[in-house]
């Protein structure tokens, strides 16, 4: 059976462009047709200035939200990636096969060490190397799919070298996992900045539809996003990259075509207020789901914790075969050892 992982940062409240680029396939087509683990990775959150009280707590909403989005714990696995000690010992030996160089390419990398460094902090060591953790949570499962946005399709394709690479060196230790990207809505832009991705750790929130935002909040955001001065109604997503959001996210939210829904609407009005309802229809489930969840943490966390548990007894061989393969002697001498001593 295909192997399928992915994972989310609780960096930040999450977003539409979370939804609808990875959650919303995760539940509705993933789960179902595949064997798949998706992780809140908290230990991601620890690569910028962080708060540990504000980490704990997006941690436990992320996990209810992936839960209230409909991920089934009885057909996948939801954990926390740092209640699985294999994500952090796989990624050392990552690190022996990655180079320098490599990591300073990641675009992500580049975005947001400019960004601390703006801000007049200093770059953590491990926002160099997070890709690698990032290649070990999917290596460590023999994963050969990963759902996610095109904003991560980068380090896919970095984990996919670093497996390769390591085979090649050591032998057959890894499967290569593949990116798999959404037709539509793979990258959701801010509302008032389309040229900009829609983020969680955006600084303002009003380019951004957070997926617990209430029905008025969001009708809000999206008749007010930033739209570009033509007058008709195209898909042209590089000269008109806001009129060309609102149709993605209208066509992700409806399961439409954005081409062909551009052929609908002769007005940005009315196109607006199309898309504000059909965002507003498609989190009303999931903001209800969420409501009752959060009466019942305790829920949540056996979810976590037997998930934490089917995680680990996944990872274990495989990056125990990687430790053997790269030249590391078991910690129990075998007897053949003992003998030949
Ligand atoms: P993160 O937490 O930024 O985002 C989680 C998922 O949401 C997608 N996404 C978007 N899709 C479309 N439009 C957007 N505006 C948008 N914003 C976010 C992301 O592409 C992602 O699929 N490094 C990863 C987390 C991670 C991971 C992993 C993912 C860690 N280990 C292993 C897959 C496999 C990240 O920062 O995602």
């Amino acid at each position: 059976m295909t192997r399928v992982f992915s994972g989310i940062q609780p960096t930040g409240h999450l977003t539409l462009g979370n939804y609808l680029g990875a959650m919303r396939r995760w539940a509705e087509v993933d789960q179902h047709r595949a064997d798949s683990l998706f992780c809140v990775v908290d230990l991601h959150a620890l690569t910028m200035e962080h708060d540990p009280a504000r980490v704990r707590r997006l941690s436990r909403q992320t996990a209810t939200l992936l839960l209230a989005a409909g991920l089934d714990p009885e057909v996948c696995t939801v954990f926390l990636q740092s209640h699985v000690d294999e994500h952090t010992r796989l990624s050392y030996l990552l690190e022996c096969v990655a180079t320098d160089g490599e990591m300073r390419r990641m675009i992500q990398y580049k975005e947001k060490a400019a960004k601390e460094r703006d801000r007049g902090g200093s770059v953590r060591l491990s926002l160099l190397t997070y890709p690698v953790l990032m290649a070990a949570d999917i290596l460590a499962y023999g994963t050969d799919e990963v759902p996610v946005g095109e904003d991560q399709a980068q380090h896919v394709e970095l984990t996919r070298d670093l497996a390769v690479r390591f085979n090649q060196r050591y032998g057959q230790a890894f499967v290569v996992p593949r990116a798999t990207i959404p037709r539509v809505a793979a990258r959701v832009m801010n509302l008032q900045d389309p040229t900009r991705k829609m983020g969680k750790s955006d600084d303002s929130g009003a380019g951004v539809v957070y997926l617990l935002d209430e029905p008025d909040a969001v009708r809000k955001k999206v008749l007010r996003a930033v739209t570009d001065s033509g007058r008709d109604v195209v898909y042209d997503r590089a000269e008109r990259p806001g009129l060309a959001n609102l149709l993605d996210v209208l066509a992700a939210c409806t399961g439409g075509n954005p081409e062909s829904l551009a052929d609908v609407y002769d007005s940005y009005g009315s196109l607006k207020k199309d898309t504000a309802e059909a965002v507003v229809e498609v989190l009303r489930p999931v903001q209800a789901r969420h409501r009752e969840l959060c009466a019942d943490p305790a829920y949540v966390e056996g979810v976590l914790r037997d998930g934490a548990e089917k995680a680990r007894a996944l990872a274990r061989p495989t990056v125990d075969r990687a430790y053997r393969a790269i030249g590391l002697l078991p910690p129990v001498a075998e007897p053949s050892l003992s003998a030949a001593r």
